[in-house]
């Protein structure tokens, strides 16, 4: 990681006020390959093709892509602030085109899109399932990322189904400590934030934690939160607005998950005995096949 990638992702944290978790939020990991797929193969209702998934600070891109070859959602977006995580992302798409088998089709079922910049600044307004993995995003974050997606879950009227690893959702007042409790050493300090207005809470439902095998824990909990539309001005909250951020790479898929090759890529040579020659490639194969190609380690690891 560049020191201007370091920089610009500690200062979005640092905008929002209060303190980390013990790591800053550029801080890498990962969820271990089978993990990924067990995670999303988890999910009740299953994901589907009228899915769109976010993965906001997507790092290599890995669950969003998961989401699209494995469980065929329609859309899955990677946001990452990290301009070399983008490369690498970009760079797996690549190989994703040049594993999937190239489609006869011009008609996309399925795309991967790699946007980059912050999530605080990324349009969520399509998103159905929101996954992040928070464990070094500090208190503040996750509270304005909650303000968000309950401002598009009200405009759209529909609720979004959130996974966080680590952290969920704070409801209650937060403090400079960055925690929801008054930093021990000051029992009388006011809150920086007062706690999501009781008439809004309702519309936060945690429904659960599960475990994976995290690069950092083999117990790492994810916890699933629904956020639901408002019913009324009363539990409605003010817009965050979004300035909307610059795709990098897209890999199109046809229902059959076969890469369909587009610009640039269309004249790239396709190897036919190459990784994927059933139409349907698991997202272990794929990552495995990524980790080979990029480097299997990420480059740091969480706590
Ligand atoms: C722990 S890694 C998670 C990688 C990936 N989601 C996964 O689970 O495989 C967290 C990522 O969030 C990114 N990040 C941190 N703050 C961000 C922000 N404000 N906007 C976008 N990405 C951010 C970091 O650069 C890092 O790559």
């Amino acid at each position: 990681m560049t020191e201007e990638d370091l920089a610009k992702i500690e200062k979005v944290g640092e905008s929002q006020g209060g303190k980390g978790t013990g790591c800053g939020e550029a801080v890498y990991g990962e969820l271990k390959v089978e993990a990924t797929s067990k995670l999303l193969a988890s999910l009740e209702p299953p994901l589907s093709k009228t899915d769109v998934f976010y993965d906001l600070g997507a790092g290599r891109a890995i669950v969003p892509a998961a989401a699209v070859m494995e469980f065929g959602v329609k859309k899955g977006v990677a946001v990452e602030m990290s301009h070399g995580r983008v490369e690498i992302a970009c760079e797996a798409v690549d190989i994703f085109n040049g594993y999937l088998p190239r489609s006869l089709s011009k008609l996309v079922a399925g795309k991967l899109e790699v946007v980059e910049g912050s999530m605080l600044d990324a349009s969520l307004e399509d998103a159905t399932v929101i996954y992040m993995c928070a464990t070094c995003f500090r208190t503040t974050l996750m509270r304005q990322v909650l303000y968000k997606i309950l401002g598009v879950a009200q405009r759209r009227q529909q609720a979004i189904r959130v996974l966080s690893v680590s952290e969920g959702f704070p409801l209650g007042p937060i403090y400079e400590s960055g925690a929801f409790y008054p930093d021990s050493n000051n029992k009388d300090q006011p809150p920086m934030f007062p706690g999501v207005p009781e008439a809004v809470k309702h519309r936060v439902h945690h429904s659960g934690i599960t475990h994976v095998v995290a690069s950092w824990s083999n117990h790492t909990p994810v916890h699933i939160t629904t956020i639901y539309p408002a019913s009324g001005e009363a539990d409605m909250v003010k817009d965050v607005k979004s300035v909307g951020l610059k795709t990098n790479c897209t890999l199109n898929i046809d229902r059959n998950r076969n890469a369909i090759y587009q610009g640039a890529t269309k004249d790239k040579e396709y190897n036919p005995n190459a990784l994927a020659h059933q139409a349907r490639v698991s997202s272990m194969e794929l990552k495995l096949k990524i980790a080979e190609k990029l480097g299997a380690e990420p480059e740091e690891e969480t706590k």
